[in-house]
């Protein structure tokens, strides 16, 4: 064997070794700008839970999440603790209030309800709800459902410089309940299941969450905030599966030719170059020698031609 060849057969084995992964040990992980996109999200087909495919896109670095009532930026995937935080540009903050429903809110399909839920410490505070709103049915009464969510609420938010600019002064909620409702009613999630502005007559919202929840008080206020929306998000079953399929180096995802979106029979571990219906230790079946790409098999055939010399 003449060296020339040895070097050949050195270089096509080793861009073997790299052929198509450019990251060998996680076929599905991905980035979108600077957010990691890992199980049970995808964005490659196939990558990721069936039951949270489609709902996130990456449109020129800039990671989307995509429900029922519309689009949010994700600023951030918390993988440990299983939370998104979502940024709706037309949600009102500590610097702007954004009336006439041009906010999302945050609603979700049905069939998502159980497995995407804002955390219960992240507050919704609703603007300009009509008096008819659904949300004071009974109001003065005993159902009145406004309340400080982990210890953030509409009378910090009136501190905020947004209400400067309003025409409105803020009622505050008196001893009489003043002439109507407020103009913002703190809420958590789980009380109204949706944040649908046409349905509660809102004109608009806010949404913000604490991230360090011993904090006092006092520093800061409606300021220190968070604005934006934290998401609690869990795997339905398949957990078992999925982390076998890691633990031998594969990455967790579906069948996308014979998809029923929810079952667990169609999961996959993709392993590298192939897929396993259990995890990259169990049995390569025997159409793998069938899946050679063409460079692997022309590497095998000089290989075994070099050898013979
Ligand atoms: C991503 O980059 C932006 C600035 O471009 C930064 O504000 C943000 O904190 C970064 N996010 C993560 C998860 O690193
Ligand atoms: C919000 O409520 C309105 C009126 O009830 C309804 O037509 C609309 O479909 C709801 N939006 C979502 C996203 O569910
Ligand atoms: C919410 O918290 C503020 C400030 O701590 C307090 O003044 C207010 O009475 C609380 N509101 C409710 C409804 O508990
Ligand atoms: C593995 O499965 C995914 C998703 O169904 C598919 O896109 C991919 O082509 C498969 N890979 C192989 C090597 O069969």
């Amino acid at each position: 064997m003449t060296i020339a060849t040895l070097s050949l057969v050195v270089a096509l084995i080793s861009s073997l070794a790299c052929y198509g992964h450019a990251n060998p040990t996680h076929p599905c992980r991905s980035y979108c700008g600077n957010i990691t996109i890992d199980y049970p999200f995808g964005l490659q087909s196939g990558c990721g839970h069936p039951g949270f495919k489609d709902l996130l896109f990456c449109i020129n670095d800039v990671l989307m999440f995509h429900i029922s009532s519309g689009s949010y930026r994700v600023l951030d995937v918390d993988y440990a603790y299983q939370s998104l935080t979502l940024h709706d540009p037309h949600m009102s903050t500590c610097d702007s209030i954004v009336l006439g429903r041009r906010g999302n809110g945050f609603v979700v399909h049905e069939s998502f309800a159980p497995y995407l839920n804002p955390t219960p410490d992240n507050v919704f505070m609703l603007i300009g709800c009509s008096a008819q709103s659904p949300l004071f049915q009974g109001f003065p009464g005993k159902h009145y459902p406004c309340q400080n969510v982990s210890g953030m609420g509409c009378e910090e938010y009136y501190g905020c410089p947004a209400w400067d600019d309003m025409d409105i002064a803020p009622r505050r909620i008196g001893s009489t309940y003043g002439p109507g409702p407020p103009e913002c009613c703190a809420i958590a999630f789980e009380a109204i299941k949706a944040v649908n502005l046409s349905k509660l007559g809102c004109e608009g919202y806010s949404s913000a969450y604490n991230l360090a929840p011993l904090r006092l008080e006092a520093e800061g206020g409606a300021f220190g905030w968070s604005y934006g929306i934290r998401v609690k998000y869990s795997v339905q079953g398949q957990d078992v599966f999925c982390k076998a399929c890691e633990a031998t180096g594969g990455s967790c995802g579906y069948n996308v030719v014979d998809d029923k979106s929810s079952g667990s029979t169609n999961s996959l571990c993709m392993c590298v170059g192939w897929n396993s219906t259990s995890n990259c230790d169990s049995v390569r079946s025997t159409s793998y020698s069938l899946t050679w790409s063409p460079i692997e098999a022309l590497a095998f055939v000089i290989l075994l031609i070099s050898a013979l010399y």
